[in-house]
């Protein structure tokens, strides 16, 4: 198969990149990233001298570049995507231009040509689901921010255009997803440099926020099942049974790396912060087969283990990429203005 993976020096791109040249020998992957403040090149170090695969710089809203990669393809995996709730509120532009225009652009090129497409979406397009409940594939779509609602919005363009072209779409919506190489905006990888660097834990709110947790490989091997097998026009929802509230998740990373409780800080909630995801994910087990490799503590541990090993890989971001300062700033200085110490 000869894949076009966008989004390629992103977290979960290039761990999907990873897997498909480990584990399909004849496969051609050709990486597509735009190298905005995510995208970074070190984390394709590996495949760079892999005669299977090749990379290009460019914009997944290019119709021009993506319509002279096209006819070389036989499927697309769209990666690429302004993926942060926070940024999204900052900056809801980039998101409907990225998420939206963006998938259609890729979408053309897949009517076009004949190619199937694989959009990767996300669990956050179902909105709050309330405890006790697990929303399957046909569970409402109730985006709350910016970022869900331009997912929600590419995921409709790839349905229209399965129902209206005859396009070959599929779509997986992912959990909270984690493991090495993630962008140190999101909790986790945030948390753990914050903590290695001595400094506070900006808990938003009361902590108790819920969120289903997945290793990047075991997604990467999902994305890549529905790829090859999944029904065309369908929806699967992908997450491990690691449900659990914030805050536990904070003790855990605090405990892992050696420091004290007393770096957790409860600051001014994100605005309209969903309190809880949680997906029904029978349909990927029972019809494909896919199961989680990595059970909860293998999942946090790995991701944890990996940025104490690989100092150099976060330190270029954190404390030379004045982008992430920026955004740092911007997003916590205020939180944490004025906020004392918080133990529990
Ligand atoms: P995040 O990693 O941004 O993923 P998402 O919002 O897409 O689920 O956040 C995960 C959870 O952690 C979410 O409930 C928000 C919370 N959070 C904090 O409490 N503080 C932070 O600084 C960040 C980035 C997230």
């Amino acid at each position: 198969m000869r894949i076009l993976v966008t989004g390629a020096a992103g977290f979960i791109g290039s761990a999907y990149v990873r897997h498909v040249l480990n584990e399909h020998p004849g496969d051609k992957v050709l990486g597509l990233d735009l190298l905005t403040y995510a995208g970074n090149l070190a984390n394709l170090e590996e495949q760079r001298d892999d005669p299977r695969f090749r990379f290009v710089r460019g914009d997944i809203a290019d119709a021009e570049l993506i319509g002279e990669l096209a006819p070389d393809l036989d499927a697309i995996v769209n990666f690429a995507a302004e993926s942060h709730v926070d940024r999204s509120l900052l900056d809801p532009g980039a998101f409907a231009r990225a998420n939206v225009i963006g998938v259609m652009t890729l979408l053309e090129a897949a009517r076009t040509h004949g190619l199937r497409m694989l959009q990767v979406s996300t669990d956050e397009v179902y909105g709050h689901v309330p405890a006790g409940q697990a929303a399957a594939e046909d569970y409402p779509l109730q985006p709350r921010s910016p970022y869900s609602a331009a997912k929600a919005g590419g995921e409709l363009m790839c349905q229209a255009y399965g129902t209206s072209y005859g396009t070959d779409v599929v779509i997986t919506r992912g959990a909270n997803t984690i493991g090495p190489r993630q962008y140190p905006e999101k909790l986790i990888p945030l948390f753990v440099t914050n903590a290695l660097l001595d400094l506070p834990l900006p808990v938003y709110g009361d902590g108790r926020q819920i969120r289903n947790w997945l290793h990047a490989d075991d997604h990467a091997a999902a994305i890549d099942l529905v790829l090859r097998e999944g029904a065309s026009g369908q929806a699967y929802n992908v997450a491990a049974d690691n449900e659990r509230e914030n805050l536990e998740v904070v003790h855990d990373i605090l405990q892992r790396v050696g420091k004290p409780l007393s770096l957790i800080r409860h600051v001014e909630d994100r605005p309209g912060h969903d309190r809880r995801y949680g997906i029904d994910t029978t349909r990927i087990r029972t019809e494909l087969g896919w199961s989680p490799r990595r059970d909860w503590h293998q999942t946090l541990y790995d991701t944890i283990d990996w940025y104490v090993a690989n100092p150099g890989w976060w330190q270029a971001i954190r404390h030379r990429d004045p982008r992430f300062q920026e955004f740092y700033d911007r997003q916590y200085s205020h939180r944490l203005a004025g906020v004392g110490t918080a133990t529990n």
